[in-house]
Formats: C-alpha cells, structure tokens, sequence
C-alpha cells in the first residue's frame, strides 16, 4: 500500500521537477512499506538520509527554475523549502533518538511534510510556470 499517490493535477509541467517528485513520492512510499514490513531501524534511517539527499538536490533545482523564470514568489517558496529541511532533519533525529517515536509517528509526519508543500507552493508554481 502506498501513502502517497500520484496525481496527474501533481504534474508541474516540467519534465526534470515532475519526475523528481514522482521518485521522492516513491521513494517516502518504499518507507512506508519497510516500516510495514519491520525493517530494522538502520534500513529505515538509512532511507531516510536518502530522502533528505534527493530532496535537497530536488529544491535546487526548483530554486533555479524559479529564479530563471523570475517568479514573484521565490522567496516564500525558498523559505518554505528551508523550513522543510529543518524539518526532516528534525524528523530523523526524533527517529534516531526517540524510542517513543512510533512508526506511525514517522508516516504521519512523512505525508505531512511533503504532501503539503507540494499540494500548495509547488501547485501554485505549476499554474504559474505551466
Ligand atoms: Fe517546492
Ligand atoms: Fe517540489
């Protein structure tokens, strides 16, 4: 099962944003299914780290697209994105730290954290851009 599905409305209308999101999408969802499937917690920290890598490589690249294409709301969006890295690495320590932190915790959070960035500031940024 997965926690994130793709939507077409997702799409951004660029070829290089579209598919990092669809792989950052299946990359949250694959873990989920090791969470599912009780993988140790070092597999799941190592994931983590992953997402945090493709992510950050991810919002560069957006960055550098918006500011290309001078969009008017750049520096909320950067912002954003900034806030979301705090996040994720607070989200892992809490992980790696935190034996109360259940696995439910950490797919909540997960959705969370991504799906509303990418349902409000990178939809405007399609409407604008697409
Ligand atoms: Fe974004
Ligand atoms: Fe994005």
């Amino acid at each position: 099962m997965s926690l994130i599905d793709w939507h077409e409305e997702y799409s951004v209308g660029i070829a290089s944003v579209d598919h990092e999101h669809r792989e950052m999408i299946n990359l949250i969802n694959a873990v989920y299914d090791n969470l599912s499937s009780n993988a140790s917690k070092d597999q799941i920290e190592a994931f983590l780290g992953e997402i945090y890598t493709k992510i950050s490589a991810h919002f560069a690249l957006e960055e550098k697209i918006m500011k290309a294409k001078a969009y008017d709301e750049y520096e909320g969006h950067k912002e954003d994105h900034e806030r979301l890295l705090d996040e994720i690495r607070d989200i892992m320590d809490f992980y790696e730290t935190d034996d109360y932190f259940s696995d439910k915790d950490l797919a909540d959070q997960l959705e969370r954290w991504f799906s509303e960035h990418f349902r409000t500031r990178d939809a405007r940024l399609h409407k604008h851009l697409g």
